[in-house]
């Protein structure tokens, strides 16, 4: 191997050796720059012959244009790597599962509550709200349930300040309801016929598999000057067969005891297929409104009567899809909820 041909194989070992453009830059000032190797190469002409000059001279621009290439080479490599490596930097990784919009649903709870809703609101029922932070007085007093009364006790509830608690039972909407009605009414010739539902939250010292401390329930309320027992029971079947879409679905009354009407009973309903078919499953309180709270709604008891009923959304929705847990509807678990999207 001439001296030309190392030249140029030490041109190319310094090239690939560059490992930045700035790095190649200079390495091709040390071969091809003013003070270069090949420009001194050229400067060593002067003191050739003519005739040398022409062979030396063919040579060394042979030389000239190998170092070339191969500094082109050598930057084309450069920048391929560069290239190559950012598209690895900004690599996206198109198998990764996308962030789908979840999709929301009614919790199952609430489904059943305007499912009643609309059912007794299409057999004449105005819907009523009202407050879960209640007076004493609403919750058990004006409901015939006097401080010393032992059905206290079967509700026992979370007390806050001022004589207030968590309502034990959606019952107090009752008397607030006829409470308003009969003053909306007051001095009026005749006064309409109180009929409504009461849906909301309530609260007990109670968790197990079929008690939550936070529940739900609904109350019903419906006074006039002749309503009976057997309006009661025609309401509720209604009511029922539609609630399960179950038009076989009966019902039984089972004496009982609240202090707020009399006589009273607990509803029990049994289905003739399904697979619960056959069995009694209890689902309200209810009863004829006592004297004493027809009272205490502003009424005149000896003219005016009805009866009341409170029942369970949460048990209801347990019976209609099937869950045996009332804890789950209020652990908020998407896996459970989802379900009933
Ligand atoms: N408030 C009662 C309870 O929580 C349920 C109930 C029973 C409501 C009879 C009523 C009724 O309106 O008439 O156990």
């Amino acid at each position: 191997m001439n001296d030309l041909d190392l030249l140029v194989q030490s041109a190319e070992t310094d090239f690939s050796a560059a490992a930045t453009p700035a790095d190649l830059e200079n390495a091709k000032a040390r071969f091809l720059g003013k003070t270069g190797r090949v420009t001194e190469l050229l400067k060593g002409m002067a003191a050739l012959s003519v005739e040398e000059k022409k062979t030396r001279g063919a040579e060394i621009n042979g030389v000239k244009q190998r170092i070339e290439a191969a500094l082109t080479a050598r930057r084309q490599a450069l920048a391929d790597a560069e290239l190559q490596a950012q598209l690895k930097a900004e690599a996206l990784d198109v198998t990764l599962p996308g962030r789908a919009r979840g999709q929301g649903g009614l919790h199952p709870v609430s489904r059943s509550l305007e499912r009643i809703e609309q059912i007794f609101g299409s057999m004449g029922f105005d819907v009523a709200d009202g407050p879960e932070i209640e007076e004493d007085w609403y919750n058990f007093t004006a409901l015939n349930t006097p401080e010393d009364h032992p059905a206290r006790s079967m509700h026992d509830t979370f007390y806050v300040e001022g004589g207030k608690l968590l309502r034990t039972h959606t019952s107090p909407m009752q008397v607030r309801y006829a409470m308003q009605h009969v003053k909306k009414y007051a001095g009026a010739k005749s006064m309409p016929e109180i009929r409504v539902i009461a849906p909301g939250r309530t609260y007990r010292v109670d968790s197990d598999a079929t008690h939550s401390p936070m529940f739900h329930q609904c109350e019903g309320l419906w006074i006039g000057e002749n309503v009976s027992f057997k309006d009661l029971r025609s309401v509720f079947t209604d009511f029922l067969r539609q609630f399960f879409e179950a038009d076989d679905l009966v019902i039984r009354f089972r004496p009982s005891f609240f202090p707020f009407t009399e006589p009273s009973a607990e509803v029990d309903i049994a289905f003739q297929s399904g697979p619960l078919k056959g069995r009694w499953l209890e689902v309200a309180g209810s009863g004829q409104v006592h004297p004493n709270v027809v009272r205490n709604f502003g009424l005149d008891p000896e003219r005016y009567i009805g009866f009341a009923f409170g029942m369970g959304p949460d048990r209801l929705t347990m019976l209609r899809y099937g869950v045996n847990d009332l804890r789950q509807f209020f652990d908020g678990d998407l896996r459970f909820l989802s379900q009933f999207r």
